[in-house]
């Protein structure tokens, strides 16, 4: 079997849409994809933040390019739960998100990367371009719709050429090169981000609808609990190692060592005595 190469450049006018099939969207997935597209819409506050960050004019062309790719992403993802379920309004429920979520660097004038200098942020950008790419790559991989395959493999291919970019534009910032553990603090850090709503909330707009928000009130931990089991569903052990072996590799270590191979391999089994706890089925195979 020849698997697809999705290049970059494409537009949504590529994607076969007329190939969609509402009996394979399972519901659980649909409501991860409408969360996802609202994140991913999201990205204009990001590419304001990161220019400020970034004062260099010409690398600001190359932030809007990775901006309109993220806001594409978002858009493609909406119209893909906008089929499955007519219900869904991206635009009404990303207006929704937008005016409950502003974090303060978002809303601020300053200049100063949230992460501490320009190479942090740049660790943390490739955290997140990290967890994307698996995700998306584990998405196309849990999923039997076929127009689902073939965006959630569009994207997942952005998200690793991202990573890639942040990870150069690192290597190249006129700022004194960061210690190890310092790049693993600031990693960790962004993986573990617990004061941040985005996740949380992003899903609460995504799948309770606009007429039902008297009935069902925000509740950070019940909606992010939802959603946390739609990620377990979706990831498998492969997914799981491909992402520490790209976040190792931005703070300098040997994605192919030892310890990067034993932290894959503890992070799956957490994963999995989590899922177990839920009583989420989560298959075994690689
Ligand atoms: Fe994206
Ligand atoms: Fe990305």
């Amino acid at each position: 079997m020849v698997l697809p190469v999705y290049k970059q450049g494409w537009s949504p006018e590529d994607i076969a849409w007329s190939q969609f099939d509402r009996s394979r969207a399972e519901p659980w997935m649909v409501e991860a994809i409408k969360s996802a597209a609202l994140v991913e819409y999201n990205a204009p506050d990001y590419v304001s933040y990161l220019k400020r960050v970034f004062p260099d004019p010409a690398f600001h062309p190359v932030i809007e390019q990775w901006g309109a790719e993220e806001t594409q992403h978002g858009r493609v993802l909406g119209r893909w739960a906008e089929m499955a379920d007519p219900s869904f309004k991206l635009e009404e429920a990303v207006a929704r998100f937008r005016a409950g979520y502003r974090p303060a660097h978002f809303a601020g004038n300053e200049e100063a990367s949230i992460r501490g200098s320009r190479r942090g942020e740049l660790i943390a950008r490739c955290v997140v371009e990290s967890g994307t790419s698996s995700y998306y790559t584990a998405i196309k991989d849990a999923t039997a719709e076929p127009v689902l395959q073939e965006i959630a493999g569009r994207i997942a291919a952005d998200e690793y050429r991202h990573y890639k970019l942040f990870y150069e534009t690192q290597k190249i910032q006129p700022e004194p090169a960061l210690s190890f553990w310092k790049k693993v603090r600031i990693a960790i850090g962004r993986m573990t981000e617990s004061d941040d709503d985005e996740i949380c909330y992003s899903h609460y707009c995504a799948i309770v609808p606009a007429d039902q928000v008297t009935a069902k009130p925000y509740d950070r931990r019940a909606y992010g609990k939802n959603l946390f089991g739609h990620t377990l569903r979706i990831y498998r052990r492969r997914h799981v190692q491909k992402v520490i072996q790209m976040v190792a590799k931005a703070v300098g270590a040997d994605p192919q060592g030892t310890v990067v191979k034993f932290l894959g391999s503890t992070a799956w089994r957490v994963l999995r005595l989590r899922a177990s706890m839920a009583g989420i089925a989560q298959k075994a195979a690689a």
